[in-house]
């Protein structure tokens, strides 16, 4: 078969989308890796084209070649069963391939991949893998634009990446309790025509008791008073990890804030802004969301409870922490080949994030989606909501 054409327009807009994030950006902001968890945007060019070229064209292109036989150790990222690969903490040291030549491979692979795909009759099983490849850099585009916010909310000038870029949109709705009553209620992606991945299949149900879920997400001004209220200096309110983890990192606000004389001022990407009290929280780590609701005595739904209650709230602007611990659903099967590697080698030491964030790319959200990160990580559009 072909492949569809409503699926081929995606990959074209993805692949543009990925370069329009880039567009504001010097040459010297492609390169730098201030921290293990960021990676460079030249990085996140090369290596979503890899993920074509290695899965797509190499595998099933008649003739094709490779656009540089070194670049597979540069741009894999953790696929161990498809070769070796540059270590993590070492992306930042590429002063080579250039800028230039990672854009010319791009340029490459995508007429290699649309030329393919307009001469050749494809199987289901390719299909699903150009879906894959399509929805991957769409995550890749949601890290790039963090990962951008981190190299140069980490720079002490606050270098503006785009002044028209705006985080913080306002829910002006009054807060509410939305009441759940306790029942069985299915949970995991059961549409078999619609894409997902694989750690969302396995539908199951899960007995929920009664419960209460916030319909708004917690504003700055909120989180401002736990902050005041010595929230930070309660050893009570932390696991003990969280506790260490704040000493050690001299943790005493969300990431991105700044208190000048008094007043506090957070760095977004469109540049440094007063603090927006009214805006959703967001760049807090589990730990924070888990402390928080410690000090209101209330606590944070689970992935489950979340699922349940998603339609009767507004979500999609900061990915929620859950209480749920990353783990397979029943039924839960890891794909054959490298393929397996995506998600479920990472079912460990995570939490679940629900929803999306401001930053999430077009057509990559679901109810059922489950994101996920090691409690302390914070460079997210994380935020939360509250359970009771
Ligand atoms: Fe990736």
């Amino acid at each position: 078969m072909k492949i569809s054409p409503s699926l081929l327009e995606e990959l074209i807009a993805t692949r543009k989308a990925t370069e329009s994030i880039c567009k504001p950006l010097q040459t010297e902001d492609y390169v730098i890796q201030p921290a293990e968890f960021v990676s460079p945007p030249k990085w996140h060019l090369g290596h979503t084209t890899w993920f074509f070229e290695q899965f797509v064209l190499k595998e099933n292109a008649p003739g094709y070649e490779l656009f540089d036989k070194d670049f597979a150790f540069v741009f894999n990222s953790y696929y161990e069963s498809v070769g070796e690969k540059v270590v993590r903490t070492d992306r930042g040291n590429l002063s080579r391939p250039g800028v230039d030549k990672i854009y010319a491979y791009r340029s490459y692979v995508t007429k290699m991949l649309t030329d393919f795909l307009a001469e050749n009759e494809i199987s289901k099983e390719l299909e699903d893998v150009i879906q894959i490849g399509v929805h991957h850099e769409k995550q890749h585009q949601e890290l790039l634009l963090t990962d951008i916010k981190y190299i140069l909310g980490n720079n002490p000038l606050l270098p503006v990446y785009d002044e028209k870029f705006q985080e913080n949109e306002i829910d002006t709705s009054t807060q509410k309790w939305l009441s759940i009553p306790k029942g069985l209620y299915t949970i995991g992606h059961s549409n078999t025509y619609e894409f997902c991945y694989d750690n969302e299949r396995g539908v199951h149900q899960v007995y929920l008791n009664d419960f209460f879920i916030s319909n708004k997400l917690i504003t700055n001004k909120e989180y401002l008073e736990f902050i005041e209220a010595g929230g930070y200096k309660n050893v009570l309110l932390w696991h003990a990890e969280a506790w260490d983890w704040i000493q050690q990192e001299n943790i005493h606000a969300p990431a991105y804030w700044h208190q000048v004389d008094e007043k506090w001022y957070q760095y977004t990407l469109g540049g440094l802004i007063p603090l927006t009290e009214k805006a959703p929280l967001t760049h807090i780590s589990y730990y924070e969301a888990f402390a928080f609701a410690q000090w209101k005595k209330m606590r944070l739904p689970t992935e489950f409870e979340w699922e349940a209650a998603q339609h009767k709230f507004n979500w999609g602007k900061r990915w929620e922490w859950t209480e749920s611990a990353y783990s397979p659903y029943p039924n839960y099967k890891k794909p054959d080949g490298a393929l397996g590697e995506y998600n479920g080698k990472f079912m460990v030491n995570q939490k679940v994030l629900r929803g999306a964030s401001l930053a999430t790319a077009k057509n990559h959200t679901r109810i059922t989606y489950r994101n996920f990160f090691h409690p302390h990580l914070r460079w997210q559009f994380n935020g939360l909501r509250l359970a009771k």
